[in-house]
């Protein structure tokens, strides 16, 4: 059994984007305590979780346990697979429902006993316990360093653009599309999605309507060592006229229209005529995610260009923007 911990920002597309990793490393979501998940998969899924955008790290999980005393009795049974020095760290979750303060230092001892040395400063392994409605016990096998995400934020980048999605997200977008071998961003912007995808080891394509956008977004793939890529200048909602191929997967970030970035289009119709060109350069099954203000009914108006919805998640970015993702699928 392996534990993932998800980020807090916005758990139900976290939890989502756990499950389509485990769609195609196999292996399932066996169970959530608020933002620990119980997982259900071996190393086979190890490659996909490690896509993982809005999540805190994975491990092992060992113990589970409805109260401290069950927790430290069922430590004492097990084997710790731990690999020189360990620490103890305790997760107490917004709904921890038990009195953890003392845990690392009892759990602590109950591995010591077992032969393991402890070390604070630097340990060879993390030993995780998090309280929530229950208690678990595991053991970190990757921490996703949020330095790694904010190192590619929009204003470290050679092109540098506002419109940017967070990386994280962006990652997520990607991860939730099921993209195995490619990803198209039709409204690519500085090309923050394509990013996110390149890096997983996709080809990557982009589209835009501005030559500065095409260029910046090139730029800023380069930088970052992606080289597998085909960038084109165009129009979102001719997108069959551009490429005489199917794609796997699509992510995008459209325009919100608080800026010049629409292009001269009333916003609304500009949107269906993406969805609907979006659809036809889609491969039957393949997944679509993307974005809208909330002021845009995006659940009826995928609907209507022939989409299955899989999933939607809100988010509020300020108070003038308000939005939802959506991932849908072509039927
Ligand atoms: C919000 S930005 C994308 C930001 C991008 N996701 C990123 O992270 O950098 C939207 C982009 O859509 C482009 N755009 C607007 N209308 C378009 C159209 N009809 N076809 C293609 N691109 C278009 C704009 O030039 C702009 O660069």
């Amino acid at each position: 059994m392996l534990y993932v911990e998800i980020l807090g920002s916005l758990p139900e597309m976290a939890v989502d984007e756990v499950r389509a990793m485990l769609e195609l490393g196999g292996g399932e979501i066996a169970g959530r305590d608020y933002l620990f998940l119980k997982v259900n998969a071996d190393e086979k899924a190890f490659p996909f979780l490690e896509r993982l955008g809005l999540a805190h790290e994975y491990g092992k999980l060992l113990v589970e346990a409805s109260s401290i005393e069950e927790l430290l009795d069922k430590a004492k049974e097990i084997e710790w697979p731990i690999k020189g020095t360990f620490k103890v760290d305790t997760e107490t979750m917004a709904n921890c429902g038990h009195e953890v303060t003392d845990l690392p230092g009892k759990l602590g001892a109950v591995i010591h006993a077992k032969g393991f040395k402890v070390k604070l400063s630097k340990p060879d392994t993390l030993v995780r316990v998090y309280c929530g409605e229950k208690i678990y016990a595991g053991i970190r096998l990757r921490f996703f360093d949020p330095k790694d995400f904010e190192g590619r934020k929009a204003h470290h980048r050679p092109f540098f653009r506002p419109i940017s999605l967070h990386p994280r997200i962006s990652r997520a977008l990607v991860n939730l599309t099921k993209a195995r071998e490619e990803i198209l961003d039709p409204m690519m912007g500085a090309g923050g999605i394509l990013m996110e995808a390149g890096l997983l080891g996709l080809k990557v394509y982009g589209v835009d309507i501005k030559p500065e956008m095409v260029e910046g977004a090139e730029m800023n793939l380069r930088h970052y060592g992606i080289r597998d890529y085909v960038l084109k200048l165009g129009d979102a909602t001719r997108l069959e006229e551009l490429f005489d191929k199917r794609f796997e997967a699509i992510a995008t970030d459209p325009p919100y229209g608080t800026s010049a970035t629409l292009a001269g289009r009333r916003r609304e119709e500009l949107y269906r005529e993406v969805l609907e060109s979006i659809h036809t350069v889609l491969e039957p099954g393949g997944r679509l995610a993307i974005a809208f203000p909330t002021s845009f009914d995006g659940e009826a108006e995928g609907e209507k260009a022939g989409f299955r919805l899989v999933g939607k998640y809100y988010q509020r970015v300020h108070k003038s923007l308000e939005r939802y993702f959506y991932v849908f699928e072509k039927v």
